[in-house]
């Protein structure tokens, strides 16, 4: 800061501070006004002093900053209006400085001590009220700047919370998407199985001449596929439009499963290879028959891929404390231990030329989501056991630790 030339006496009434203030009073003030200069980046008023001058700025600009601690400041404001005062608030209240001043470019100022600005300020009604002017206007503009900072801020939120939500929205369409993918995935994996035994029947309605009686249940079959291939396609349809709906209805569990295996028969017989049953339980299962079929149908299309011509491949069920166990089991090449130990993950597939390796993944799915649970017993050379635990009717869930294998098929 230097001290430089004081403006003229005259001069003095330009600044409207001092329009109203008499001739005597205001050379008695010009004794012992001091005219100083500050260089840019100056401090002209320091936080939490105790002030002993108002300031009249007359030129350039002042930058108001407030300490928020670790030797950091805010800028709070700018203070531009020459002719107006800063400064005078601590003065008025008597309390140490609430804020700080630094001069934004090289500034001039006029000074008038406390002690003279108190005087007019209890004696000229003129000069008080042009102080509470002053005061009011810088108000005013804090207000207003107060206001504008704050709209922007909303509006910057505003936008943020727009791009959020469109974020959102793309994000859970991509999931959605991939989800119907894959579900679609599925569904066109298993319509490879209804699909080829409508193609086995059909073949063998046009081998040799069947009785109206045999030609009825083959109709009956084909029908049943056809009915199972339409559930799926409304899985999917039902899927993309927000979720599949499960429909458990209960079910007497050895009934249920002995028309699966009459499904499943003529695979077998084609084949040579014996499905024996071996059924024993007294109760209901709820069971979505048509979702459940696959589960049934993906175990035996496996061990069908796997078993030799003379194979057995036996189904078994029993009741067990939780419930009932479905239990499915051929007499094949078994499993090597890092084969069970994926075989129920989506794509995992071993030795085969086209598998896509969905089938057990949505087996595991399935079961899941009729609270079940499905494990894997198998030997190299010995064979291969899929064991179901399912809740029966009046029993309560399967505990999850049960799970044995790592849960590889999401839940949508
Ligand atoms: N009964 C079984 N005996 C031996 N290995 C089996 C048996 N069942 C399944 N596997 C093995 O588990 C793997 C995974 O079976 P999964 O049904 O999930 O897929 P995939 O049959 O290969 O293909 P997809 O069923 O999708 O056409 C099979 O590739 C096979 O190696
Ligand atoms: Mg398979």
């Amino acid at each position: 800061m230097i001290q430089q030339e004081k403006p003229t006496f005259d001069s003095l009434k330009q600044w409207k501070i001092f329009e109203h203030v008499p001739d005597v009073e205001l050379k008695h003030i010009y004794k012992k006004l001091e005219s100083r200069h500050y260089d840019h980046e100056e401090t002209i008023i320091h936080e939490q002093t105790l002030g002993d001058h108002i300031f009249i700025l007359t030129s350039g600009k002042v930058r108001i900053e407030k300490n928020i601690g670790e030797d950091r400041s805010e800028i709070i404001g700018y203070y531009d209006a020459v002719g107006g005062l800063f400064g005078e608030m601590a003065l008025l209240e008597d309390k140490p400085r609430s804020a700080g001043m630094v001069a934004d470019s090289d500034c001039t100022v006029l000074t008038v001590s406390k002690e003279d600005f108190l005087e007019l300020v209890q004696s000229i009604p003129l000069f008080t009220l042009a102080v509470a002017k002053n005061i009011s206007q810088f108000l005013r503009e804090t207000d207003e700047r107060l206001i504008n900072e704050l709209k922007d801020e909303n509006d910057e939120l505003r936008q943020t919370n727009y791009i959020l939500q469109e974020t959102q929205e793309a994000e859970i369409t991509k999931e959605r998407l991939a989800l119907i993918g894959r579900m679609a995935s599925t569904i066109l994996h298993d319509m490879k199985n209804p699909m080829s035994t409508i193609g086995g029947y059909a073949q063998l309605i046009k081998m040799k001449k069947h009785s109206q009686d045999q030609l009825g249940d083959y109709a009956d079959i084909i029908s049943k596929q056809v009915i199972q291939f339409t559930k799926m396609a409304q899985d999917l349809l039902a899927f993309a439009q927000g979720g599949e709906q499960m429909q458990l209805k209960p079910v007497q569990a050895v009934e249920y499963i002995e028309e699966c295996c009459d499904s499943l028969e003529l695979k077998f017989s084609q084949r040579k290879i014996s499905l024996e049953r071996a059924l024993d339980f007294q109760g209901e299962v709820r069971i979505d028959t048509g979702r459940f079929y696959r589960v049934l149908e993906n175990i035996a299309v496996n061990a069908l891929d796997v078993l030799n011509d003379d194979s057995h491949f036996i189904v078994r069920t029993e009741k067990v404390e939780t419930g009932i166990r479905i239990t499915l089991e051929d007499d094949g090449p078994g499993m090597l231990d890092e084969v069970k130990e994926n075989a129920f993950k989506e794509f995992y597939t071993f030795g085969k030329r086209k598998g896509t390796g969905l089938g057990l993944a949505i087996v595991k799915r399935i079961v899941d989501e009729h609270d079940g649970v499905v494990s894997i017993e198998s030997e190299l050379g010995v064979g291969t056991k899929f064991i179901i635990d399912l809740p029966a009717v009046g029993h309560d869930l399967l505990p999850k630790s049960k799970h044995q294998i790592p849960i590889p098929f999401e839940k949508s």
